[in-house]
């Protein structure tokens, strides 16, 4: 069969990857992929990024089903449009994809649901939104409500910062639509997780727990990016907490969504916060995978992913398991010179090893320009690798990270620190 992924970046590569695995699997198109798509065995890229010509695409090539990596096409109805022309596509709709695309829409449907998150107001209006702030002190988070690229939640250590940011984005306008409405939240401090279910709107089937690294610098500093390394397991993540995680979080979601009349089928991501207390707050939904997360994920799924597709296309996620690699996977982001505020473009890639059993490094931002593989976006690459412990697996993938050379690469020297500490106490 033949397979298509939407999107171009190391989630992607990933996912399609995996897929490319199955022995079922002739060739999987990714639209419109990158450097590391174009090269792989079984893999092809596809220039094309508008719906009706994919889905048109998707039909002449007899796609089997496709699967959407981002989030702006879910946001953008091409489950929808997919759905009409009778198209099999893995992702939620235009309305279920609300819960990524709104946070207003996602407070309010946690808070009717009765899904543990932390306390909120949603203003559209300045005035009204520096009224809030005054009356609920700092610390305290300012989100913008619509998609901004990881660019839009502001924590703010005092009010001044607060008020700052809520001009930023209601009375300047600078984020544009997205930061035209703001939800305004309350501080919380704990560890974050990432979760990450399949669901076929009615069941869900957990993936392996992971841990993202957000911030660009050793030690959680400097800005917060879309992600510089992730691993799997997350310690965190303790067989309770993950029991509590489904009970609270997972199946209210998916029954609230039913309920309401918009099901969700796809990757759901929790994005929580535990608390020193053993406590769960739901930080962010997202309606996809994780990136960078999805790489080490991926890397430790043992079971064909074509499979659990299809039983989630089909309804019947109760009926399968995924099986895990026991070993640690941990991934490294390698970013572009100037990421996350001006990633450049361009810069030579070198050094790139050929996959191994325990170790890809799969492409995000890269292009060919002739026969090399250059910088095109701001994170490059992500290595990633399987271990014994994280120790091991930390060793191994800056192993590989230091033979790749690119002009002013950056990256973090402390992915999995964590787990590190985690697996001290
Ligand atoms: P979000 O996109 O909503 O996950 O927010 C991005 C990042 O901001 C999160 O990964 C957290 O590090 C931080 N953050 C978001 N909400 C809160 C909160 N209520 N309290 C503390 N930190 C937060
Ligand atoms: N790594 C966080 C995200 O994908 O949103």
């Amino acid at each position: 069969m033949k397979l298509l992924v939407i999107g171009s970046g190391g989630r992607e590569h990933a996912l399609a990857w995996k897929l490319a695995r199955s022995p079922r699997v002739s060739r999987v198109f990714v639209a419109p992929g990158n450097a590391g798509t174009a090269r792989a065995d079984g893999l092809a890229n596809l220039a094309l990024t508008a719906v009706p010509e994919l889905a048109e695409f998707a039909r002449k090539e007899a796609i089997a089903f496709t699967v959407v990596g981002p989030e702006a096409p879910l946001a953008g109805g091409i489950v929808d449009a997919f759905r009409a022309a009778e198209l099999r596509i893995f992702g939620p709709t235009r309305a279920a994809a609300q819960l990524e695309s709104s946070k207003a829409f996602a407070k309010n449907f946690m808070t009717r649901h009765g899904i543990p998150t932390a306390a909120y107001g949603a203003f559209a209006d300045a005035r009204q939104a520096h009224d809030y702030l005054e009356r609920q002190g700092a610390p305290i988070v300012i989100k913008a409500d619509g998609l901004a690229a990881g660019k839009g939640v502001v924590v703010a250590l005092d009010v001044s910062q607060a008020h700052a940011a809520v001009d930023m984005m209601l009375t300047e306008g600078r984020m544009g639509a997205a930061g035209s409405r703001v939800v305004i939240e309350q501080y919380l401090d704990g560890e974050e997780a990432s979760f990450i279910v399949l669901s076929d709107g009615r069941h869900a089937l957990p993936l392996a727990t992971s841990q993202d690294h957000k911030r660009l610098l050793d030690g959680d500093r400097g800005p917060n990016t879309g992600g510089m390394g992730a691993y799997s397991p997350a310690p965190v993540i303790t067989p309770g907490l993950h029991a509590k995680v489904m009970r609270e979080v997972i199946h209210p979601v998916i029954a609230g969504m039913e309920k309401d009349g918009t099901p969700y089928v796809g990757f759901l991501y929790a994005g929580l916060m535990i608390t020193e207390d053993g406590s769960i707050k739901v930080l962010e939904f997202n309606c996809r995978m994780g990136d960078p997360e999805a790489q080490p994920i991926l890397l430790r799924l043992k079971s064909d992913l074509v499979l659990l597709i299809e039983h989630a296309l089909a309804g019947g996620l109760d009926q399968v398991e995924a099986e895990w690699d026991t070993r640690v996977a941990l991934g490294v982001v390698l970013a572009a010179h100037g990421y996350p505020d001006a990633p450049r473009k361009g810069d030579v890639i070198r050094g790139l090893p050929a996959p191994e059993e325990d170790s890809h490094v799969f492409h995000a931002g890269t292009a060919l320009n002739g026969k090399d593989v250059v910088t095109s976006g701001g994170r490059v690459l992500t290595v990633t690798v399987l271990g014994p412990d994280v120790r091991a697996a930390q060793r191994r993938a800056y192993e590989i990270a230091e033979r790749i050379r690119f002009e002013g690469m950056q990256f973090r020297r402390d992915i999995g620190h964590r787990a590190l500490a985690a697996g001290r106490k």
